[in-house]
């Protein structure tokens, strides 16, 4: 039945009349906070040493990290996902597994201060590598597949002793989740989930992250190991291969010029997917929302909104706390 039987706006007429019908919903509890953590104290001394390109995001010492999981927790965010920042780097990466690096630290001081809160960790070596790439290099400086995943296996360990409830290993070398999985279960860890960066692009939206984490590669780029943006059927192989591989939960990223890969990965996994609206994401609308080109507050739970639409169930995303006063505020 068309017009004039069907008129789509009486549903649309009041706010109780949308929100009967209103088929996706944007929670606190969906949302994870990315938290960049130092090793040591900035040479400013400062707490928190604010992120140029990401306004509102700063690198944070070891106290300051706990606060904010401690105001993450009192709004009802699912969790914080830890990015290290080590006071120093050499060709392994060696700072990723050492038990006493910054994400290390860092997950025991939340764990303890802290309830209710999931604290994550990215695996990953480009942080801790002096040549900024997710693994160790071959002598002609291509990334050597198999040698970094024993070392991201290793780091994902060190990440779980130290008390962290998840790792999310986001280096996109070729098996590194089954080896993860095993070097967890031989050494106890057999209860630890794994979120997979499955799907993760080599983008241009990682550009301020790189600022924050100062893991620009010196020399090249990441396509050899991360994917080609222009690959949809691929991104869903590999996220199967993730779960054949023992992953708990799948990831698209990034996530705002991906939301066909969220469904496609959603409905071709059955898994929980999570998606990571990145560091550019957030730049973007922090930079509109300045000039005053968009409004801040309905940019962002619109964004989120969509991505829970596309069919992620987790966001990971640095507007979670605003997001979560936001909706804190609509109900
Ligand atoms: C580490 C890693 C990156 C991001 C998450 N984990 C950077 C990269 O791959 O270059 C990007 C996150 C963001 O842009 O917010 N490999």
């Amino acid at each position: 039945m068309a017009f004039p039987n069907t008129r789509m706006r009486r549903l649309r007429a009041t706010a109780p009349l949308r929100g009967l019908v209103r088929e996706t919903e944007l929670r606190a509890s969906q949302l994870v906070l990315p938290l960049f953590v130092a090793e040591t104290q900035p040479p400013s001394g400062r707490d928190r040493e604010p992120i140029e390109s990401m306004p509102g995001v700063a690198r944070l010492s070891l106290s300051a990290a706990v606060a904010e999981a401690q105001d993450a927790a009192a709004l009802g965010l699912a969790g914080v996902m830890l990015f290290g920042i080590p006071a120093e780097k050499d060709e392994q990466g060696s700072g990723a597994w050492d038990d006493e690096g910054a994400v290390q630290l860092a997950v025991r001081a939340i764990k303890q201060a802290v309830g209710g809160l999931l604290v994550m960790t990215d695996v990953c070596l480009c942080e801790y590598t002096s040549h900024g790439h997710c693994g160790v290099l071959r002598s002609d400086n291509t990334v050597d597949n198999d040698a970094s995943v024993e070392l991201l296996a290793r780091t994902a360990v060190s990440h779980a002793r130290a008390g962290a409830d998840l790792v999310a290993p986001s280096d996109m070398m070729d098996g590194r989740v089954g080896a993860i999985r095993e070097e967890l279960d031989g050494e106890g860890f057999a209860e630890t989930p794994i979120l997979a960066y499955s799907a993760k692009f080599a983008s241009a939206f990682y550009g301020p992250f790189r600022d924050a984490a100062d893991s620009t590669p010196a020399f090249g780029d990441r396509r050899g190991y991360q994917m080609d943006p222009a690959n949809g059927r691929e991104a869903v192989r590999e996220a199967l291969l993730d779960v054949q591989e023992g992953a708990d939960m799948v990831m698209v990223k990034p996530a705002l010029a991906y939301g066909d890969l969220i469904r496609a990965v959603a409905e071709a996994t059955k898994m929980p997917v999570a998606a990571y609206n990145v560091s550019g994401e957030y730049a973007m609308v922090k930079a509109a929302a300045a000039a005053g080109y968009v409004d801040e507050r309905a940019t962002v739970l619109e964004i989120l909104t969509s991505l829970r639409r596309a069919g992620a169930d987790t966001i990971i995303t640095y507007h979670a706390k605003d997001a979560a006063r936001w909706l804190a505020e609509q109900t």
